[in-house]
């Protein structure tokens, strides 16, 4: 591990887009510590696939954030730790709250307290809420229709105050729909309980599940299926080395948005699913979901103009195909 690049922490490092971008900062050079509780992350893909120090423990955990910060110098925090299933935030919106507000606050404290002041941030477009216009710029309002979004959103306000008053420096990536898989078939998607399309559907080609759930077939989109940003988690990550970069040489806070520019119906997902696994995938049409709007697409010129992000596989049929590569490997 070269030494000449700085040492950063990268909470929910051992989940999903954590782990791929702490993939992508080990291969720039960084060294990286990755701080999880494990209540979603996998230690076994820290162990054997990143091979980094994995820090068990929580966010929430000031003594613990305190001595790490003591014994080990950090430039920055990337920090992906949350929970992100919104329908659980609907029900509890206290666990919600506690972890991906409280729990980033004592980190950002704990950071203040050892004058570290870079942070990238994962936040969402579940911020903006139903949109007003499309392709959704940054300036747009952001009016969440959801606890887990407001927590997003609340984090967000105390970055741009935390800036302000104490000169902290903080980029803030908005996600679109995270999907597909590192292409070498090392690190893939694994959430447990699972919501997100792309895997539903390919655990349902792998006879796994019975069929894959449509959820409304007339909304106002060319085949009455919402209509989604899908965003390679390679190219996620790789914006988060940009954005780590961007901060180290200086930068001033920032937000991005981080998507395709490029819609995916749900049928159109099943179908680039069915191309790639040669496999027929049941689907079962059922009634509309409260809150899902029509259609979420996000415009990422200003990731691509400041920070000079290229996402490399825009295409559905590669997000799939290495999803897939994921799936089959995992489910052998
Ligand atoms: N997956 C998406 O499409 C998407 C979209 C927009 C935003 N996001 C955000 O991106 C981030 C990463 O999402 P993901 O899909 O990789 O989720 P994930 O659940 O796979 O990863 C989150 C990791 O954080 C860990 N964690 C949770 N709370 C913690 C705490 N208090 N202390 C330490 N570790 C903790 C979990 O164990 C897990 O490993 C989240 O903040 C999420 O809200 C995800």
């Amino acid at each position: 591990m070269s030494s000449e690049k700085p040492s950063i922490l990268v909470t929910g490092g051992a989940g999903y887009i954590g782990s791929h971008t702490v993939l992508a900062l080990k291969q720039a050079g960084y060294d990286v510590v990755i701080l999880d509780n494990l209540v979603y992350g996998h230690r076994e893909l820290v162990e054997k696939v990143l091979q980094v120090e994995l820090v068990v423990g929580d966010t929430n955990d000031r003594p613990l954030l305190d001595d790490l910060f003591k014994t080990r110098k950090f430039e920055a925090v990337m920090h992906f730790s949350a929970y992100a299933y919104v329908g659980e935030s609907v029900t509890d919106p206290a666990k919600y709250y506690r972890n991906n507000v409280v729990g980033t606050l004592t980190l950002l404290e704990a950071m203040l307290a050892a004058s570290i002041n870079k942070f990238v941030f994962s936040s969402t477009c579940a911020t903006y809420g139903v949109p007003e216009v499309l392709p959704i710029p940054e300036n747009h309002p952001q009016n969440p229709i959801n606890p887990y979004g407001a927590t997003k959103l609340m984090v967000e306000r105390i970055l741009a105050d935390f800036d302000v008053a104490y000169n902290f420096k903080s980029v803030r990536f908005r996600y679109f729909n995270a999907a597909g898989a590192n292409p070498d078939g090392l690190l893939g998607e694994d959430h447990n309980p699972e919501t997100h399309l792309i895997p539903l559907v390919l655990l349902t080609a792998l006879g796994k599940r019975e069929f894959i759930s449509i959820f409304g077939n007339d909304y106002s989109t060319p085949d009455g299926t919402c209509i989604r940003d899908y965003i390679h988690v390679n190219d996620l990550a790789d914006a988060h080395v940009l954005g780590l970069e961007y901060l180290l040489k200086g930068g001033d806070s920032e937000v991005f948005n981080l998507g395709n520019g490029n819609g995916f119906s749900v049928r159109e997902v099943i179908a680039a699913a069915q191309t790639v696994t040669g496999l027929s995938i049941p689907v079962k049409e059922c009634s509309r979901r409260p809150g899902d709007p029509p259609v979420l697409i996000g415009s990422a010129e200003k990731a691509r103009n400041i920070l000079g992000w290229q996402p490399q596989y825009p295409s559905i049929q590669d997000i799939v195909s290495h999803a897939w590569q994921w799936h089959q490997q995992r489910h052998k």
